[in-house]
């Protein structure tokens, strides 16, 4: 069962425990209860998807606790510090160029080269950060398609089984998620929030876009913007074929080139997906066939990411 972890020292240190072993915390921050999981850990991310039960791999937020562990993951710019000296800690996410030295996992991305960093003001959610020291990765601590999250008992309405831990912090202030500020291209309002574009463009000194001004999402939820391989890929390939990197789920018959899991685990095979999908695309392939994953659970995000990577493009 889920642990409900009081916010106190003893409560924070068990809490950063949990996350070092890989686990999932769902914690208090001043929008919604978020999810947690080290964003280093391509296992824990995938499990966040897996406790979510989300039928695709959005990217995630990464939070952290001070302004050079910032720094560390993205290219920082003079519109990013304004930005931070007016709105952080607060309810403002940046989505900044992702430095290539950045070790966060590849999931937390999907894969994008652009990552999405907060720092929350929430006092538990602070603590929590500086005793973990690493960045966290989390999306709002519901289940999909559920309500946000504003206490720790609808964290556990939907997620009690489903994660090691919940730090409890009482009612989340603003009850909605954060403004999404894109900064990877021209100022860019991705989600609205408590932080308003009249506010950032002022901050700024420029105007920010609204994102339906630029670019038609195509569905609700998606994003126009996903990893694609250079290469080709083919799906459900049932044999290989001359010349293709072959990439292998489960038991195969004969060499493949890289196998998602061996064992047919779809929490293993989620968290190596855009780390694989990179390395064979970087080896230079035409094309990369990919053997077929099921489509149950995770395998049902997997198989989404995997049918847009197939896509035609232009
Ligand atoms: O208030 C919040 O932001 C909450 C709390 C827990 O901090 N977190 C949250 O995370 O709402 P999440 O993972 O549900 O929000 C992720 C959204 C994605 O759906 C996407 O819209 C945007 O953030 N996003 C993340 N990375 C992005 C990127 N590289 N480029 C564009 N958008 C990105
Ligand atoms: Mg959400």
């Amino acid at each position: 069962a889920t642990q409900r972890l009081q916010a106190d020292p003893e409560g924070l240190a068990r809490g950063a425990g949990i996350l070092r072993s890989g686990g999932l915390l769902a914690f208090p921050t001043e929008t919604v209860y978020g999810l947690g999981g080290d964003a280093c850990n391509d296992r824990a991310v995938a499990r966040i998807y897996e406790a979510k039960g989300r039928p695709s791999f959005n990217p995630l937020i990464v939070h952290l606790a001070d302004l050079d562990a910032v720094k560390a993951l993205v290219v920082w710019s003079d519109l990013a510090e304004a930005a931070a000296a007016a709105f952080w800690p607060g309810p403002l996410t940046m989505v900044l160029p992702l430095r290539e030295s950045a070790k966060v996992s590849k999931l937390v991305t999907a894969g994008l080269d652009s990552l999405a960093v907060r720092m929350p003001a929430n006092p538990v959610a602070r603590a929590l950060l500086a005793e973990f020291g690493g960045p966290v990765a989390a999306p709002s601590a519901n289940r999909s398609g559920r309500i946000s999250p504003t206490r720790a008992e609808h964290v556990l309405d939907t997620l009690d089984g489903r994660i090691e831990g919940v730090l409890d912090g009482g009612r989340c202030d603003v009850g909605l998620e954060s403004t999404i500020l894109g900064l990877a291209g021209k100022p860019t309002l991705l989600r609205p929030g408590r932080i308003g574009i009249d506010a950032l463009s002022q901050v700024l000194g420029r105007p920010v876009m609204e994102r339906k001004d630029r670019e038609q999402i195509s569905a609700p939820g998606q994003l126009s913007s996903h990893y694609a391989p250079r290469a080709r890929v083919r799906l459900n390939a049932a044999e290989w074929q001359e010349g293709e990197a072959r990439l292998g789920f489960g038991q195969t018959e004969g060499d493949c080139d890289l196998n998602l899991s061996p064992s047919g685990d779809l929490v293993e095979a989620a968290a190596n997906l855009f780390e694989y999908l990179h390395r064979l695309d970087a080896d230079g392939a035409e094309t990369i066939a990919v053997m077929p994953v099921p489509h149950v659970g995770l395998g049902i995000a997997i198989n989404d990411r995997l049918s847009r990577a197939a896509a035609p493009r232009d």
